[in-house]
């Protein structure tokens, strides 16, 4: 029997990724104003979220989340966040039309701010700086006095994310990514590419499910469902000070619970899922969704005990279990997980992030991620749970809306010398736009295939 969940148990356990700050006077005044700054997202929002992934576990969904590495304080601009949220509606429609599923869309997006990093330091040019933990922490510039933590900066990051998510609220609540207005999206980057050809083709598809719509007297107008979907936000739990400031009690829906208000869904990295840590304490203890990172090193006695701990009353919706092997490791590890958690009877959401474990250094110095890789990896983890009798419930992507040249091939084959073309990531490399719809393509053709016939009459003209 663990001890007693207190909001700030986590305090108490030993903790890894963490900044110092040298100035703590700054923090406490910092994490004073945001126990009182309003909660980002509402407990009711939390639970539906919930009941989706839920859904996803009985194979009735398929989650997909992505977005940048990072969020940074020089990318908020109105421009950026739209054809984001563009790209990633577009991923969505393609799974649900051409792969005949309903989509539960969670963006790594408004709160995506805080790196781990697997060296306390960087080295450039003989000098070495503490890293860079992302923007809610330090700043990117390599000189000494950008690497300093500063507390400070958690303000800025709490009142991006709330600006990015106003703006993307009122996208959904305006019918920006309603049916109707899908094939207006434009498409970009992807000019005379095959991806541009099939993605032509399923917005005829999608007009002409419009048109049929609007022939039943189903119109955007008269029917909610049509206009609106749902989105949700996630990020790492990484900064627990930051956390617990924006956790709550739950007083509106009246459970007495508590949950994080920063987001809706929150992940525990690979580097920080110690069970007797202080990230997986803290993250036992609120209602939210959590997602956790499955890396190579994970063996399935301590994957069960993280289960245990995590979700002890075995809740659907719960956990998500995140696995990012890498594609040359997946076949060996996965299996071995997916066999320990049948054989236990633990109820899980199966998720794929093909990123994280495909990252090389270019012989440019470039970190990247060959595009063959990511899809390779995808493409196991569907092959490995139709082995294993289990539902593939998702993919969890790094992607930007930007034509950037920061993975390696694709159809529009970039090459190890185009990187310093665009590279603008100040963390890992990011599929662009056209990388990502190719791989959605890719991906919803394992879903058709696992969601049997019918493929051309969508299920669900809203979500
Ligand atoms: C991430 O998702 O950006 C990340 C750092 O992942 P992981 O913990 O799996 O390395
Ligand atoms: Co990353």
């Amino acid at each position: 029997m663990p001890a007693a969940w207190k909001l700030d148990s986590w305090r108490s356990k030993p903790i890894v990724q963490v900044p110092d700050y040298p100035d703590q006077a700054a923090l406490e005044e910092v994490t004073a104003s945001l126990r009182n700054f309003p909660p980002l997202v509402f407990v009711k929002e939390v639970q539906d979220l919930k009941q989706r992934l839920a859904g996803v576990v009985g194979g009735s969904g398929f989650l997909l989340q992505g977005g940048d590495c990072a969020e940074s304080f020089r990318e908020h601009k109105t421009d950026y966040i739209r054809d984001y949220f563009q790209l990633f509606l577009q991923m969505a429609l393609i799974l649900t039309f051409a792969g005949n599923t309903q989509v539960v869309k969670v963006g790594r997006v408004a709160g995506q701010f805080a790196k781990p990093r697997s060296s306390p330091t960087e080295k450039q040019g003989g000098k070495e700086l503490p890293s860079y933990r992302g923007d809610i922490v330090n700043g990117p510039e390599f000189t000494a006095e950008a690497r300093v933590p500063d507390p400070r900066r958690q303000l800025q990051a709490y009142r991006q994310s709330a600006a990015t998510l106003n703006f993307l609220r009122a996208l959904l609540d305006g019918g920006y990514a309603s049916l109707d207005n899908a094939h207006r999206w434009e498409l970009k980057f992807m000019e005379g590419t095959p991806v541009e050809a099939r993605y032509d083709a399923l917005a005829d598809e999608i007009k002409r499910t419009v048109e049929v719509n609007r022939l039943l007297g189903m119109t955007a107008e008269n029917t909610l469902a049509l206009r609106t979907t749902s989105f949700y936000t996630s990020h790492e739990a990484l900064l627990l000070s930051y956390e617990q400031a924006l956790t709550r009690k739950d007083e509106a829906m009246g459970s007495g619970q508590y949950v994080a208000t920063s987001a809706h869904m929150l992940w525990i990295g690979d580097r920080t899922r110690q069970p007797d840590g202080a990230h997986v304490e803290f993250c036992r203890g609120i209602i939210n969704p959590i997602g956790l990172k499955c890396g190579p090193s994970l063996e399935p006695d301590e994957l069960l005990r993280l289960i245990d701990i995590l979700n002890p009353d075995d809740e659907p919706g719960r956990l998500t279990l995140i696995g990012r092997f890498g594609a040359t490791k997946i076949e060996k590890h996965l299996p071995k997980l997916i066999r320990a958690v049948k054989k236990a009877g633990r109820t899980v959401v199966w998720e794929c992030d093909p990123m994280h474990g495909n990252t090389i250094t270019a012989a440019t110095g470039y970190k990247t991620r060959p595009f063959d890789s990511v899809v390779s990896e995808v493409e196991q983890f569907f092959a490995v749970h139709r082995a294993e009798g289990t539902y593939p419930g998702g993919v969890h992507v790094e992607m930007t809306g930007q034509n950037v040249t920061e993975c390696t091939g694709g159809a529009t084959k970039i090459s190890e010398a185009d990187l310093a073309r665009q590279y603008d990531t100040g963390c890992d490399p990011r599929l662009n736009a056209g990388q990502s719809l190719e791989l959605a393509f890719r991906i919803a053709e394992h879903l058709k295939h696992h969601n049997g016939a019918g493929a051309d009459v969508p299920k669900a003209a809203a979500e």
